[in-house]
């Protein structure tokens, strides 16, 4: 069975007219996406979605940047997905990222890093429930 991460496309990367291309890039990859909505977040949902950074000192500010404006949920799906998916989108801070990489080609800073993936299997099953219902993942 293949494995299923989930993937946010952030504001900056939608407001910069960059959602298309990196849908392109993450199809090139080879991954199927089994769900996926525009929506714009309220801070709110985006603390509750970064819960385990709420000691972090760039808590406030990630998540007013998340609820900024609308921003690309996903469900993607193959082998190796949430490993894969990670390699594909570069380092968290794109002056470390590899060329070619998503983050590479479109994020701007640290906080501001064009795309989200999960880090792990056990996060991918808690945030594709934060964001999509069941009925939603057909
Ligand atoms: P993401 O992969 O969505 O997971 C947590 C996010 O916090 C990260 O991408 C960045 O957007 C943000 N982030 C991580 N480290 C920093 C940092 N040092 N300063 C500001 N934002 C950060």
């Amino acid at each position: 069975m293949p494995q299923r991460t989930f993937s946010i496309i952030k504001p900056d990367a939608v407001r910069s007219g960059h959602t298309g291309a990196i849908l392109a890039a993450i199809d090139q990859a080879g991954f199927r996406i089994v769900a996926i909505k525009k929506e714009s977040i309220s801070i709110r949902q985006a603390q509750g979605f970064y819960a385990v950074h709420k000691e972090r000192p760039f808590f406030a500010d990630l998540c007013a940047f998340m609820a900024s404006g609308p921003l690309v949920l996903m469900v993607l799906e193959k082998d190796n997905a949430v490993a894969d998916l990670r390699q594909l989108m570069g380092a968290t801070n794109p002056a470390n990222a590899e060329e070619g990489t998503i983050r590479k080609r479109f994020a701007s800073s640290i906080q501001e890093n064009a795309i989200h993936g999960s880090d792990g299997e056990d996060t991918a099953a808690f945030e594709i429930g934060y964001w999509f219902a069941g009925y939603e993942l057909i």
